[in-house]
């Protein structure tokens, strides 16, 4: 199988490892890739945004699997271009993405599906904000509604701050405050079947002892010994499940990535966030702990027949990532 894989960060250099140790995987090209990436696989520059540009590459490069790492070329189509080609693709189409790329799109699925989440309310101007942040009180959430790379998100006791994110923004959700450690939860599904991977935890804060701004996470681990017993099967059960129905039912089925971004609160699993593809740097220690060869995995998902996937087999033991980042990240 021969496999193009778009992306070029710490992401895809994970996924690109797990890719060419897989037998199955003959050839792997990726674009634009990165110098680490280049070590297992044959770089292309691509914009990778550009479905067009994609799909050409795609059948340039004979792919048999395209695998598309970011959320921005998801958002953009670009999986529903490769498909176009009749080339099987990791990662849902454009429509299936707005689950991370519209807050308030991803809210109203969870309603509809009966999903436990934070209670929340979209906002366009400085008067509904306002209120909104005095019904929840603080700690203050407010979230731009679109794309923000992670850093979208203002948590603070500052109301002040708070109504200055707001207008930043233009709309925004705004929620109530989610007590509780945090898990990143990421399922593998083709609409229908889903396999969950080992949960993991990152660390968003940019400094140390969890301070300064949200980034788009400075470290993580997996697995995680004081998750609670049972968590990945409620999870599945009153999160994934529903939600993956409710897209069935709206005609626009979720295939890939499903992340769940979880807060464990004292009222049990509450969903902070979906996201449309693999989380960064969460994936760099949950695909250190798989056993199961990746390139299959991802091409029962993207062809339909996960529900035949044999279970999936981890490694013993633990694994930690930490990201060094440039002066001045995350404002810059
Ligand atoms: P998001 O982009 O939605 O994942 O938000 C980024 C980060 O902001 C999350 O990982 C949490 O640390 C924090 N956050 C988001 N929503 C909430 C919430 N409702 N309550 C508490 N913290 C939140
Ligand atoms: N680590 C958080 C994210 O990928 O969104």
């Amino acid at each position: 199988m021969r496999v193009l894989l778009v992306g070029g960060g710490g992401r895809e250099h994970a996924l690109a490892l797990g890719l060419a140790a897989d037998a199955g995987v003959s050839a792997l090209i990726a674009a634009p890739g990165n110098p680490g990436i280049a070590s297992v696989a044959e770089l292309r520059t691509v914009t990778a945004t550009d479905p067009a540009a994609v799909a050409a590459l795609a059948v340039e490069t004979a792919a048999d699997l395209v695998v598309i790492g970011p959320e921005a070329p998801l958002v953009a189509g670009v999986a529903d271009a490769v498909r176009a080609k009749g080339i099987a693709v990791f990662g849902p189409s454009g429509a299936a993405a707005q689950l991370e790329g519209s807050k308030a799109f991803a809210k109203d699925v969870m309603t509809a599906a009966g999903v436990p989440t934070a209670r929340a309310f979209v906002c366009t101007d400085e008067a509904s904000t306002a209120r909104a942040l005095d019904e929840f009180g603080a700690p203050y959430v407010v979230k731009d509604d679109g794309l923000a790379a992670g850093k979208g998100v203002v948590v603070t006791d500052d109301r002040a701050a708070a109504l200055a994110h707001a207008n930043e923004c233009g709309r925004v959700v705004v929620e109530e405050f989610l007590d509780g450690p945090e898990v990143s939860l990421f399922v593998v599904t083709d609409g229908e079947a889903a396999l969950p991977l080992v949960p993991a935890q990152d660390f968003k804060r940019l400094g140390d002892g969890d301070t300064g701004p949200n980034t788009g996470g400075m470290g993580a681990y997996a697995p995680l010994p004081w998750a609670p017993a049972g968590l990945v099967d409620e999870v599945m059960r009153d999160v994934v499940h529903p939600t993956l129905a409710e897209m069935r039912r709206r005609g626009t089925p979720f295939a890939g990535l499903l992340y769940v971004g979880l807060a464990i609160t004292a009222a049990g699993p509450r969903v902070i966030e979906f996201n449309a593809r693999f989380g960064d740097p969460e994936t760099q220690v949950v695909l250190a702990l798989l056993e199961t060869p990746l390139g299959g995995l991802l091409h029962a998902a993207a062809t339909g027949t996960l529900a035949e996937h044999p279970p999936l087999r981890w490694r013993d033991g633990s694994a930690v990532t930490v990201v060094l980042a440039a002066p001045g990240y995350p404002a810059a």
